[in-house]
């Protein structure tokens, strides 16, 4: 049975005492609930992953990344590796959000090589695919997905595979406050698992997790997540408030 998960990717938000705060919100919560079968996941700015894996310990929240280099190790000032980011028990990574796709130039090619690291230190890629306001406009939407996943995942044996989350994230949807409808996200998930049966089989494709993001919030997150397809939510703005966050994971 795959899991539910909702991740929340920080992005370049928050100081320390800031951070702190929050994981100590969304820690007390967990250690309240005992959650069955969801996945509750923080995604700080680098600098802050230990506090993340600090608070991690002893409790079922998990510690993700946003970015991992696609080099090993070396001269790459600035750069974060997933050797480095797996000995301080960070168990995910964001890989191929639109942002970096976008002001990173992180092509397909560069994507592939990502998760390649990833899954070699046992890394859990989340890894984003979505089409931009025109693409959906001109109808490509599907083959702009499926080249996403053809090019970046489909190299993967499928005993690797079973590693990896999907995240759907339409790119007109995130941060704009304009969500996918829930029929709209159901409709792209099921096209995503359904690539993933041809590919893989159907059982590592009920065993996909497929993650819907782009503008989901506590308000409705219950209608998004409560499609078969759709199996949690990467949150972006509404991951960096406690309370907001809180009530998306209880949309289950
Ligand atoms: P948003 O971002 O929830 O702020 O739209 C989602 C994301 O970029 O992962």
């Amino acid at each position: 049975m795959r899991t539910n998960i909702v991740a929340g990717n920080w992005k370049m938000n928050l100081n320390f005492e800031e951070a702190d705060d929050l994981i100590n919100n969304i820690v007390e919560f967990i250690e309240e609930e005992s959650l069955e079968n969801i996945g509750v996941i923080v995604c700080p700015p680098a600098v802050y992953l230990e506090l993340a894996t600090d608070h991690a310990q002893d409790n079922d929240l998990y510690v993700g990344a946003q970015n991992l280099s696609n080099h090993e190790s070396g001269a790459y000032t600035g750069e974060i590796s997933a050797r480095m980011l797996s000995s301080m028990a960070v168990s995910y990574c964001i890989i191929g959000h639109s942002e970096r796709r976008k002001y990173f130039n992180e092509d397909h090619a560069m994507l592939a090589e990502k998760v390649n690291r990833a899954l070699h230190y046992d890394i859990v890629p989340i890894f984003c695919c979505g089409e931009l306001l025109p693409e959906r406009e001109a109808g490509t939407h599907f083959e702009v997905v499926k080249k996403q996943l053809e090019e970046s995942l489909f190299h993967l044996q499928v005993g690797d595979f079973a590693n990896v989350v999907i995240a759907y994230e339409p790119v007109w949807a995130i941060g704009t406050g304009v969500n996918a409808t829930p029929d709209q996200a159901q409709e792209m998930h099921a096209f995503i698992r359904n690539l993933v049966a041809d590919k893989y089989g159907a059982e590592p494709a009920e065993n996909t997790s497929i993650l819907y993001g782009g503008s989901c919030n506590a308000k409705n997150a219950k209608e998004l997540f409560a499609n078969p397809d759709v199996d949690g939510g990467l949150i972006g703005g509404a991951s960096l408030k406690s309370d907001d966050f809180i009530k998306i994971i209880q949309s289950f």
